[in-house]
């Protein structure tokens, strides 16, 4: 199954809607896309916590590494760079943190609030090699800046 991010969008919407707490934000979110779309194997979120360290949050799939400094794997760079990272081939990113064995490609978007204070990035692993397109960063950016960035 393919994500319809139209359908995916407005579901969020809805279950979202009038609700300010981040941590129940980011449990729809992860909840929602995550079982909307066979490619994505673990979808998750990284918080800020502190200065250049990010610490897991809701996610579904296996266990997580908990705490990533912004020095370090994709979700680094992304929180680093406040740039998409598109990973066809996790192995060709030198300094990938690999949470599973079997994560083959990736992508991680930055996640701001209204007042552009980035948040927490936003982590979907595929087993599946080269899984993630322009479209996957697109649509999820309308779905991220949707919720956390109202
Ligand atoms: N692969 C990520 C680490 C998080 S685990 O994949 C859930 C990275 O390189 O930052």
């Amino acid at each position: 199954m393919r994500a319809d991010y139209d359908a995916l969008n407005k579901s969020i919407a809805a279950l979202t809607e009038g609700e300010d707490d981040v941590v129940a934000l980011m449990a729809t979110v992860v909840c929602e896309v995550h079982h909307a779309d066979d490619r994505f194997d673990w979808t998750g979120f990284y918080r800020v916590v502190g200065p250049e360290l990010l610490k897991i949050g809701p996610y579904q799939g296996g266990h997580g590494c908990l705490v990533i400094p912004f020095s370090r794997g994709v979700c680094g760079a992304a929180a680093r760079t406040g740039e998409v990272q598109l990973i066809a081939d996790v192995d060709a990113f030198p300094d990938h943190i690999a949470c599973a064995s079997s994560t083959r490609s990736e992508i991680v978007l930055p996640v701001w609030n209204r007042t552009g204070e980035l948040l927490a990035v936003l982590d979907i692993d595929s087993d599946q090699p080269d899984a993630f397109t322009q479209d996957d960063a697109v649509s999820l950016r309308t779905i991220l800046d949707q919720v956390f960035a109202k």
